[in-house]
């Protein structure tokens, strides 16, 4: 059976998806909506698409079994929640949403309705990803005893002011830490456990003029696992040095995932697990500090299409896709809870709450 899938919001990242879908065997693009009418018809001309059209109520109309969903994050909730009303699948960019109430009320939505609900967190299926997740599964690393996020990038003023979006409180829901760390932060918590506690700190230190929300961060965030974990992150480095994910196990073992240039596929850069021990040399190319956001969506995009044909995959076969929007939560918890750290001044206790999602919306 043929799957008829849309795409919402036809900006920089719904190239990643037009291509990856077109891709996938026994699927068809029918259309792609955007608020500008005038992008979603030149960016149905430029992928073959049949219709592009101005709203999700008008993609809706045309009666896909999916869609996919790349809006700017407070818009996810209503796509996703009008999709599930209309008993379509969805996969959705992340973050899930920029507040866990919305979260709730997006799994409660789409579980109610019965349509399968993904988040793209498509570093996920990075192989280096994958082998420490292995490492955890089969008892070589270890548990978890120690974790580190550093995330050094470099974006232009430019990348803040040509998406009027991007950098404020209401529009964007954060930061570095939203926008960009989000993806090694799920990771952390893929590797760590479930968080149950976090303090954290945000600045703005070189965009100020441009955005309202913080270019940097540190955190420290304690998981039930025993697992204690610093995280790091801005946008404000004047090179781009990309992101690493760093684990060390009860064993001794140590592995990380690096990615660097930023948006290519991620190795392990460390690996010295008993017995295993590589090392490699990851800096040494000769990469420009800045990198230009349309090549490093590019790179993404064979784990796009990775994620992509599993949610394909997870509709026709019925089953949950590889990160649900329940798994999706977590990362968005901890998120969170850097911000009300940093707001408050205190240590945010997560012990006892149901990161797994509750329909009533336990988490405020
Ligand atoms: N997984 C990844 O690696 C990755 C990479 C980049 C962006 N993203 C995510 O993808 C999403 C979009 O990011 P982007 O960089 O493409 O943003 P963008 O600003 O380039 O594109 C967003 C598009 O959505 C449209 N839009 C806004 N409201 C809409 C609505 N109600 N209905 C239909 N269209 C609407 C805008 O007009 C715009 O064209 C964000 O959630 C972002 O975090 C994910």
């Amino acid at each position: 059976m043929t799957l008829r899938v849309g795409i919402v919001g036809c900006g920089k990242i719904a190239g990643n998806h037009a291509r990856s879908l077109q891709q996938i065997p026994g699927v068809e693009v029918i259309a792609c909506c955007d608020t500008d009418s005038d992008r979603a018809r030149n960016f149905a001309a430029q992928y073959g698409i049949p219709a592009g059209v101005a709203g999700v109520e008008s993609l809706l109309a045309l009666r896909p079994d999916a869609i996919t969903v790349c809006t700017p994050h407070p818009v996810h909730e209503e796509v996703v929640v009008a999709a599930a009303a209309a008993g379509v699948h969805v996969l959705c960019e992340k973050p899930i949403a920029v507040e866990l109430d919305a979260a709730d009320r997006m799994v409660a939505a789409t579980e109610a309705a019965g349509v399968t609900f993904g988040v793209v967190f498509q570093r996920r299926l990075w192989p280096a990803a994958q082998r420490i997740r292995r490492a955890i599964d089969d008892g070589s690393l270890g548990t978890p005893i120690l974790g580190e996020v550093s995330v050094l990038l470099h974006r232009p003023p430019a990348y803040y002011s040509c998406d009027p979006w991007r950098g404020r409180w209401d529009t964007d829901g954060g930061g570095v830490l939203m926008t960009q760390a989000i993806h090694q932060v799920d990771l952390l918590q893929w590797f760590c456990g479930t968080p149950v506690s976090v303090t954290g700190f945000i600045r703005t230190h070189a965009h100020g003029e441009h955005i309202e929300t913080e270019d940097s961060a540190s955190a420290v965030v304690a998981f039930d696992t025993g697992a204690t974990a610093t995280i790091t992150a801005t946008t404000a480095a004047a090179h781009n040095l990309g992101n690493r994910v760093t684990v060390v196990g009860a064993t001794g073992a140590v592995a990380s995932v690096l990615e660097y240039p930023e948006g290519q596929e991620g190795v392990n850069e460390i690996w010295a697990l008993p017995g295993d021990t590589s090392f490699g040399a990851p800096f040494l190319g000769d990469e420009s500090a800045h990198q230009d956001i349309g090549d490093i969506n590019a790179r993404l995009t064979p784990f796009h299409t990775l994620q992509i044909r599993d949610f394909v995959d997870a509709v026709r076969e019925g089953r949950d896709p590889v990160v649900t929007g329940r798994d999706a939560r977590a990362s968005l918890a901890i998120v969170t809870a850097i911000y009300e750290s940093a707001r408050t001044g205190t240590t945010v206790d997560l012990t006892g709450v149901d990161l797994t999602g509750q329909p009533e919306g336990a988490l405020s």
